[in-house]
């Protein structure tokens, strides 16, 4: 080409937990039966939509505005809905104009990131979600910025590694955290919320929290949502239906905005985020109008509870599981879907492998392991040798070698045999027989 058309940010456009469905469609083909544990759809892993959700879904479709646009910055009932839930957690007080909707918080974080000063950069935890850490990096031209989660503290922030980076990086506009984590389900009390908001109001920096998975707490476990934390310090919560409803096909997911008019410059990059969403139009609206009917319908807050309870139940069980294999470490999760295994020692990078019971598929595998992380290697070694198809560690930003599996599966028998047979493939690999 005349001129080089690639943005500088292009390399850093990973998504590990799509990228390996190549590959293991291709050892499909060779006659592998696929186990998908890569990717957080419920509904994909048999979760069925609730009876009642649907009705009330069945009904929208049934009203004409539901077909046309809305607002850009979302369906005004719905915002001021929200912005009414917000107030009534008594922290921060927001107005429906701090609420914006987008076709999902993928679209969300990708507006956030594309709209955000090149030199401006938000620290984000390590492991890391990857649409969030390849879209900071993207952003900037350079590796994502990161924080230490502590394996050895319950996936817990390392403060004082977020308090030197904070101070030694003047670049750094902004702290990201996930509540409760993805990938690995850790759940933060409020005391760590309440630092990490101290840390950012010492710097004069925003605080964006990802609560996608705020309706998944664990029975028993605490955490408080970043508006009844964030005091005056400007800040961003990302909220989701995906998970909870759970209706990730809706593409619909929305931030609260808190602290606008705190500080122009966090105002005005806010405002320059509503003019792109002007630019797009709208966000889908069907999704948003079904919000506050299913929210305040008097079966949701069951509805929550029995799904945490469930995945709590689940984590229980693979975790009782996936300790017996010697080598590796397993925290419990205290909400979300997913469980993140983390090898007790490096991994191989190259030699042998154990062997897989098809020559084809062994050839394919060991055809594209050359080169790629430890963690990689072992977890295309499991795809060909299993069918598991879980994402490497590596692929979350993170050098702990290790990988994250799902607890979605619906079916209680094929779940609890997958977790047994992972736990048998990690001790034979780590024999290497
Ligand atoms: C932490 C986190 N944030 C955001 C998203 C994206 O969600 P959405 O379906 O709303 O785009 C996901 C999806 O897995 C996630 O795990």
């Amino acid at each position: 080409m005349r001129r080089d058309i690639v943005h500088i940010g292009a390399g850093q456009l990973r998504y590990e937990i799509r990228e390996i469905v190549k590959t293991a469609d291709a050892l499909e083909e060779l006659g592998v039966e696929i186990i998908w544990e890569n990717i957080g759809d419920p509904i994909q892993k048999g979760e069925p939509m609730a009876g009642w959700i649907k009705d009330i879904v069945v009904e929208l479709v049934q009203n004409n505005p539901s077909y046309g646009y809305t607002a850009s910055a979302g369906d005004p009932e719905t915002r001021a809905f929200l912005a009414a839930e917000v107030n009534a957690r008594g922290g921060a007080q927001i107005s429906p104009d701090d609420i914006f909707f987008f076709n999902g918080l993928g679209d969300a974080v990708s507006t956030l990131f594309t709209h955000l000063r090149k030199e401006a950069r938000v620290l984000g935890p390590s492991p890391a979600y990857s649409t969030l850490s390849s879209a900071e990096a993207s952003h900037s031209g350079y590796e994502h910025l990161t924080y230490r989660l502590d394996p050895a503290m319950g996936w817990q922030p390392d403060l004082d590694d977020i308090r030197l980076k904070v101070h030694y990086n003047d670049s750094v506009a902004g702290i990201l955290l996930i509540n409760p984590d993805n990938p690995t389900g850790a759940v933060y009390p409020q005391a760590t919320l309440e630092a990490i908001v101290d840390i950012a109001g010492e710097h004069d920096l925003f605080v964006l929290c990802d609560e996608t998975y705020a309706s998944i707490v664990y029975p028993g476990i605490h955490t408080v949502a970043l508006s009844e934390v964030i005091g005056d310090v400007p800040g961003i919560a990302l909220r989701s239906i995906s998970k909870e409803f759970p209706w990730p096909g809706a593409r619909c997911g929305w931030m609260e905005v808190f602290n606008q008019d705190r500080d122009p410059i966090f105002k005005r990059y806010i405002s320059s985020l509503l003019d792109a969403k002007r630019l797009e139009v709208c966000s889908t609206t069907l999704p948003q109008m079904a919000i506050p009917r299913i929210f305040a319908d008097p079966r949701y807050p069951g509805h929550l509870e029995r799904r945490a309870s469930m995945f709590e139940r689940r984590a229980e069980e693979a975790v009782g599981i996936l300790s017996e294999a010697q080598g590796v470490t397993v925290v419990k999760p205290g909400g979300a879907f997913y469980l993140t295994v983390v090898f007790d020692a490096q991994l191989p990078s190259d030699g042998p492998m154990p062997p897989m019971a098809n020559p084809a598929v062994e050839e394919k595998v060991k055809s594209i392991v050359s080169g790629v992380a430890p963690d990689k290697r072992f977890v295309y070694w499991l795809l060909g040798s299993t069918g598991i198809c879980t994402v490497p560690l590596s692929g979350f930003c993170s050098d702990l070698p290790g990988f994250r599996v799902t607890l979605l599966e619906n079916d209680d028998e094929k779940r609890r045999l997958t977790f047994e047979m992972l736990a048998r493939a990690i001790q034979t690999y780590l024999k290497g027989d």
